[in-house]
């Protein structure tokens, strides 16, 4: 395990849950912010506060440049060409959202197809089923292998010729496993499709070059990586966007407005309307700052001993079922170990396991579809991030032998 003690940096987690020291196992759901972050979120407030691309007066253009550094620094995180290839949006939800209702609604017809895969999110599923109903295109689904990986012969046969759009998760949230953006983004190119990745559950956890995966559109959240709820990022191929017409509408957004119409801002403006989260924006480049500061050779390498720690300990209880966790699909998985305990709800699992002071997220995770896929109605997911530990670990699998006795399902 790292030398470098992160929890020094992280207050929250120094803190005590129903009596017990508190394990956050929930980072897949949001991660904890370092009080690097917080300090740039209460500067922006404190110090810089105005309105961006608006004043010509220096608080303002003091918040402009924070706001178009933050976009620079995002570009050099992701390897994107430019600047103007970041848009800021709410969340990853909303980045896909725009993809669907900007690009989706005017480039997909009756006849078309949209792929996607059982394991999305429902942030890159609804958008696209609403998609095809409006336009009255197919949306069809590639499915996975037994041990969770998607099926090669499926991903062959679900982008043809027909295909418009792919969209493709680069990371589960339930799964924890990588897919091969690369591969895919080939396959739909070698069609004419365009490819959607919603890094989601990648970018905080392993390097992202958009390039070197040929994304058409990658979407992220802040929140998922250190930094403040309300800041998430879409990158977009400038061609593409400088195509696109704009999702929302209102100010700034605009080159000049007459009573009856309207022409837009050059990218990135174009869709960003409105006033900006720019301390959300401040966060989102502290947090980068932190996240470089570790590493991500060092980042995957703390995970993976958590979860190599973590799997032959989960094996050793009978009562557990692992979902995703095959031996051959470990090179692929990040820090997600999804699973259930026999004969328990995973509410009632998750619930007995606050009152040990041990926090995951239970239900099904905003992925209804692989779920029912899974042949479950819902699931138990621990989530780790850098700052866990191995003691963690033993926190978890301590309170999970109680939860069946609490139940009295066992002596
Ligand atoms: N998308 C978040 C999760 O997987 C909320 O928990």
């Amino acid at each position: 395990m790292s030398d470098r003690n992160f929890l020094r940096d992280f207050p929250i987690l120094n803190q005590k849950m129903n009596g017990k020291p508190i394990v956050y196992l929930d980072n897949g759901a949001t991660t904890q912010k370092p009080e690097s972050v917080v300090r740039a979120i209460c500067g922006y407030y404190g110090g810089c506060n105005a309105n961006p691309h608006r004043g010509a007066y220096q608080l303002s253009i003091r918040a402009t440049d924070i706001y178009e550094s933050a976009r620079a620094r995002v570009a050099k995180f992701i390897n994107a060409p430019a600047p103007s290839n970041i848009i800021f949006t709410k969340n990853a939800t909303e980045s896909l959202n725009l993809v669907a209702y900007s690009y989706g609604l005017a480039n997909v017809e009756a006849d078309d197809e949209i792929t996607i895969t059982i394991s999305e999110h429902h942030s890159n599923l609804v958008p696209w089923q609403r998609v095809a109903q409006s336009t009255g295109a197919t949306l069809n689904y590639i499915y996975l292998n037994a041990d969770g990986t998607l099926n090669d012969a499926d991903i062959d046969q679900k982008i043809s010729a027909r295909t418009k759009i792919v969209a493709v998760t680069h990371v589960s949230n339930v799964l924890g496993l990588k897919n091969d953006i690369k591969k895919i983004a080939d396959k739909a190119h070698s069609v004419g499709a365009i490819i959607v990745v919603d890094g989601a559950q990648s970018t905080p956890h392993i390097p992202v070059d958009v390039q070197a995966l040929d994304a058409d559109f990658f979407a992220f959240s802040g929140h998922k990586m250190l930094a403040p709820m309300g800041i998430g990022v879409l990158y977009g191929r400038a061609k593409l966007l400088e195509k696109m017409p704009p999702f929302l509408s209102g100010g700034d957004m605009i080159e000049y407005v007459t009573e009856q119409s309207t022409t837009y801002a050059e990218l990135p403006q174009k869709f960003e309307a409105g006033t900006q989260n720019v301390g959300g924006a401040a966060g989102l480049t502290a947090a980068i700052d932190y996240i470089e500061s570790i590493g991500f050779d060092e980042i995957e390498r703390i995970e993976k001993n958590l979860i190599d720690y973590a799997l032959p300990r989960l094996r050793e209880l009978p009562f557990i079922e692992l979902y995703g966790c095959d031996p051959s699909v470990l090179e692929r998985k990040t820090g997600i170990i999804t699973f259930n305990v026999k004969g328990v709800h995973p509410h009632d699992v998750s619930t007995i396991l606050d009152l040990e002071g041990v926090a995951i997220r239970a239900g099904h995770h905003c992925a209804q579809p692989l779920t029912k896929y899974l042949n479950q109605t819902a699931t138990c997911r621990a989530s780790f991030y850098f700052y866990n530990t191995t003691d963690d670990v033993d926190r978890l699998i301590d309170a999970l032998k109680k939860v069946r006795k609490v139940l009295r399902l066992e002596p």
